[in-house]
């Protein structure tokens, strides 16, 4: 495996960008190469079957690429599939789960948790479990959001959207209610609604960003392993999607803050 070779980073749809920001940010030497499987989202509605086959597809598409580490920046599958993936794989692997579970047991002051995420997340209790493993004090309370993924999907992110911040309540108000002082996104999807989220839930609450913990845990990995590139000449990230690259280019840019028109190829994961 030679420290030249990419990192390969999938989610269901445009989730896992929130991990690629600070990838680009922390990691400038290297190179990204991102799955989005915009032509089956949401995954966090289906079952664990068939979120298993998804996650080794999209893992297998990605080691075409001969990647020198794979991301599950996707919530879901790292709760459902993240170990099966880790067997499997003959790369360094992580998924999202750990590294946000550790910073927010160490960021809670009060010892009350909320953790948002899909509904398979969130059935599954993998961030509870972890966090009580981490902390047996903490208490935590855990909430599904599935209507964020459609928002975030559909570009209806913004703090000021009327129908953003009318589900951002509805979904946070128990949260709210429970004085939980940190609260785990833990959906990658979900850091792109931060703005509307923070405002919601006060100052006073700390919002952990499972794209972001990810992102730097896999550098920690990479650093470890000897795997860091350490040739500074540019790399632009590349982009695959399983349906048109239309709506996730504009969404996308807008986060990453960059023009990504006519850079998504469209693939058939199907075939992997
Ligand atoms: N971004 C994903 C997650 O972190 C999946 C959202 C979905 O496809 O339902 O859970």
């Amino acid at each position: 495996m030679s420290s030249s070779n990419a990192i390969g980073v999938f989610d269901s749809g445009l989730g896992g960008l929130s991990a690629v920001k600070e990838f680009l940010h922390i990691l400038p030497n290297e190179k990204i190469i991102y799955f989005g499987d915009t032509g089956r989202v949401p995954y966090g509605t289906r079952s664990r079957d068939t979120i298993r086959k998804y996650a080794f597809q999209d893992a297998d598409f990605l080691m075409t690429h001969n990647v020198k580490m794979i991301v599950a920046a996707c919530g879901t599958v790292s709760s459902v599939a993240g170990d099966a993936l880790e067997e499997k794989l003959s790369v360094p692997y992580t998924g999202v789960v750990n590294p946000t579970a550790y910073t927010a047991v160490r960021t809670t002051k009060n010892g009350r948790i909320g953790v948002i995420g899909t509904a398979a997340t969130v059935g599954s209790h993998s961030y509870k479990l972890r966090l009580q493993k981490l902390n047996p004090g903490v208490e935590v309370f855990e909430q599904a959001c599935p209507l964020f993924v459609s928002l975030v999907e559909n570009g209806v992110i913004h703090r000021d959207d009327q129908i953003t911040r009318l589900v951002v309540r509805r979904y946070m108000a128990d949260l709210k209610d429970n004085g939980v002082d940190t609260v785990i996104l833990g959906c990658t999807h979900f850091p792109l609604l931060r703005d509307a989220i923070s405002d919601y839930m006060g100052e006073g609450v700390t919002l952990v960003d499972s794209g972001f913990e990810t992102a730097n845990y896999a550098a920690k990995v990479l650093r470890e392993q000897g795997l860091l590139n350490s040739d500074p000449s540019l790399k632009a990230p590349e982009f695959f999607v399983s349906d048109t690259p239309e709506g996730f280019e504009s969404v996308a840019g807008l986060f990453l803050g960059r023009n990504m028109e006519h850079t998504v190829t469209q693939i058939d994961i199907e075939q992997y």
